[in-house]
This record gives C-alpha cells, structure tokens and sequence, in this order.
C-alpha cells in the first residue's frame, strides 16, 4: 500500500518538542508549543495537496502563479488532548472544519471508550486529518479513524506529536491507507501504557488537571 509514515527531523520541531516534553515546562508553555509543533508540521503534511494555476496581475505584469485546488480539509481532535493541536493548524488552514471525536483510556484495560462524535456535514468531500498528541496503544486512534471512516471522508490523515513503536505498528496495521505524520516514535510503553520517555499525560499537561 502506498502510504506515508514520516517522522520529523525539522531542527525547530525537534527543539520545540524538547521543551515540551520537560516536566518543568509549565501549562502556559505547552499549550503554546504544542500548537507551534502542530502548525509546523501541518505544513508539511499539506504539501501534496493539489494546486491550479491563476494568472495574477501585479503592478507591473501578469504573474503565472499557483493555489490550492479547492481541497477542503477538516480536522479532527480526538478529545482532550487533541483539542490542544488545532489552533495551530488552523492559523495554516483558517477555513478548515472542524469535528470531534471524544474518546478516553480506560484506565484497567486501556482500551478506549467513546463518548461523544461529532462530524462535518459535507465531511465525504473533505480530506481529514485527525490528531492526538500521543499514540501509545494505538487503540484510540485506531478507533477514532475506524469512526471516521464510517462517513466515508475523501482522505485521512492522523497526525502526533510522539508515538511509540507499539501504536505506530497498530495503527498501520489497521489503517494500511492512512498516512501518518509524528514529531517523535519513542522507545516503548510502560505498565502502565504511558509512552518512555514521552511527556506523560498530554491531556492533563495541556489542560492543568494533575
Ligand atoms: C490520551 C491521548 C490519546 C490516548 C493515546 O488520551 O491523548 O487519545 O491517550 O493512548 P492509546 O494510543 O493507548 O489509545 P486519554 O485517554 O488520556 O484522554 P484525555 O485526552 O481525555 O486525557
Ligand atoms: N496518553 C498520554 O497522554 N500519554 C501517554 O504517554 C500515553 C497515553
């Protein structure tokens, strides 16, 4: 299958991400980075998006330039933590919709479980990109997309700040058409199916509830 798995080696994502995951970094300062890091590398995972031609006039002549191909993307969070990538990608991509999909780890089984979805209208002619800060087990993700694709979107897209080999392996192995974009695939999970050395709890880090 022809799919992307990229991980970033951009020196100011991998600066960034070095501050986020230190446990000093206060509440303030992830937010902010953890958007920073999403626009960053939303760029690059919109770089093969279609392009037109326009001819523009300029002061001084025709210019033959290029733009997006009428496209439309959504994102979609998976919440909480999710919700702290979206401004960011949204100062790239400012018309994009916007869905969410609320699922949290059990924490017994690590399993996930869903409660809320919610989607746009017009999302079968949308390519969506789903993010999450964190793919540990890969089963959150796993079955955010697997909602997703219920609706039949154009294209999806998932995207992280730090995977672990265990949920990059889940992931394409039951998303084999989803290309998937981290800033980071770390070592391993712990006992607890946290990420190491990772940043601990992305949600609570972004929302200041631990
Ligand atoms: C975290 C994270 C992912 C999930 C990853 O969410 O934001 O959604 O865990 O773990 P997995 O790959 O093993 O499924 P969490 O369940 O802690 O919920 P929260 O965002 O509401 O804190
Ligand atoms: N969810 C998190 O927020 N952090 C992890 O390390 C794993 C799952």
């Amino acid at each position: 299958m022809d799919r992307k798995v990229v991980i970033f080696d951009h020196p100011l994502i991998q600066h960034k991400l070095s501050i986020l995951r230190d446990e000093n970094t206060t509440t303030k300062d992830f937010r902010e980075l953890i958007n920073e890091i999403s626009m960053l590398m939303m760029f690059e995972a919109t770089r093969d998006l279609p392009m037109e031609e326009i001819e523009v006039k300029t002061p001084c002549g025709i210019a033959k330039c290029h733009q997006l191909a009428g496209r439309k993307l959504a994102f979609v969070p998976i919440l909480r933590a999710g919700l702290g990538m979206v401004d960011g990608c949204l100062k790239l991509v400012p018309s994009a919709r916007v869905g969410h999909i609320g699922l949290y780890r059990d924490e017994t089984t690590h399993t996930p479980v869903e409660y809320y979805c919610k989607l746009p209208k017009d999302i079968e002619e949308r390519d969506v990109f789903v993010v999450d800060p964190m793919l540990a087990t890969g089963g959150s993700a796993v079955d955010a997309i697997s909602q997703i694709k219920l609706r039949k979107p154009r294209k999806i897209v998932f995207m992280c700040t730090i995977a672990a080999p265990e949920g990059l392996e889940a992931l394409e192995k039951a998303h084999p058409d989803v290309d998937i974009y981290c800033a980071a695939l770390d070592e391993k999970l712990n006992d607890d199916c946290y990420i190491i050395p990772g940043l601990g709890d992305a949600g609570d880090r972004i929302f200041g509830t631990k």
